[in-house]
């Protein structure tokens, strides 16, 4: 049994913390579930990370919609959260509505995310009513980062914290079961979590959430070259460097092969004797 909306809600009312992680595949799908993740997000942060653009703006309804039914073919018992990318929502209702059934119907997930607050609260009303739960996500919202200019802390003045909480207040009332905050003072979104009745999910926004959020790659160490190399969020903490292993076995593979060390005989399949004998001509000779 999948991990449902009402199930996070309990949580919550139980100060149960939420553990989530993106993942965007089958494989790493199935270790985040072995490894007792329940709620994974098929981010379009997908768009840096599998696909190598540099940021969500060009990531398409169809690219998501493969990954999302990767993840889902990977788990059993996960909530999976579709991020909507950038346009799939914000056209208008007709679309919103289209593109998140798409996301249930085609790719199999259980809810979607939506960037924005007060301007994505009517959208939000009307994906409820059609039964598809949805996620939302406010503070640093990645689709407008041509806006915003570069990753930043947001809510930092009274006008923009005000901002923030009644985002999240309209949220809340569009039906929004949970919402992401993300890169948001600690206290403020300490103020936002205890103001909800739905579960507040951090990324950069410090401890009191109800849960926290993170990109695989990122706790994983898994890009050495490339992403967050050169400038790592305050908000990660690697917990492997995933990308170093990697790039010393393919070193080490790559070396045996050239060597003459791989295969070996171990490693390689054997023929029949009087199949070799024949095929050599060598049939009349006693083995
Ligand atoms: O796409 C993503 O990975 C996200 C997280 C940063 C919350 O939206």
């Amino acid at each position: 049994m999948r991990l449902t909306v009402q199930d996070l809600q309990e949580m919550k009312a139980r100060a149960e913390k939420i553990p989530m992680l993106t993942a965007y595949d089958y494989v790493s799908a199935k270790l985040l579930e072995k490894a007792g993740i329940r709620l994974m997000l098929v981010g379009d942060s997908l768009g840096q990370w599998m696909l190598g653009y540099d940021n969500t703006v060009p990531v398409t309804m169809d690219e998501m919609v493969l990954h999302v039914r990767s993840v889902v073919r990977g788990t059993e018992r996960s909530h999976v959260v579709a991020d909507m990318p950038f346009l799939s929502y914000q056209v208008n209702a007709d679309e919103a509505l289209r593109n998140s059934g798409r996301m249930l119907g085609e790719g199999g997930a259980q809810s979607v995310k939506l960037e924005g607050g007060r301007r994505t609260a009517a959208t939000v009303r009307r994906i409820c009513e059609t039964g598809v739960p949805v996620m939302g996500h406010i503070g640093l919202t990645p689709q407008s980062i041509n806006q915003i200019g570069r990753p930043r802390v947001q809510g930092d003045s009274t006008e923009a914290a005000n901002g923030l909480i009644e985002d999240a207040v309209a949220l809340e009332q569009a039906g929004a079961y949970s919402i992401v905050l993300e890169s948001v003072p600690a206290r403020l979104a300490k103020l936002i979590t205890e103001r909800l009745s739905i579960p507040t999910i951090g990324i950069g926004a410090g401890a009191h959430c109800d849960g926290q959020v993170q990109v695989y790659h990122d706790v994983l160490g898994l890009l050495t070259v490339g992403l967050h190399t050169d400038h790592i969020p305050r908000h990660v903490r690697r917990y492997a460097d995933l990308g170093e292993t990697i790039t010393s076995a393919v070193s080490d593979y790559t070396n045996d092969v050239r060597e003459g060390r791989f295969p070996s005989e171990k490693e390689s399949f054997k023929i029949k004797r009087d199949v070799l004998d024949e095929i050599t001509g060598q049939s009349a000779k006693p083995v």
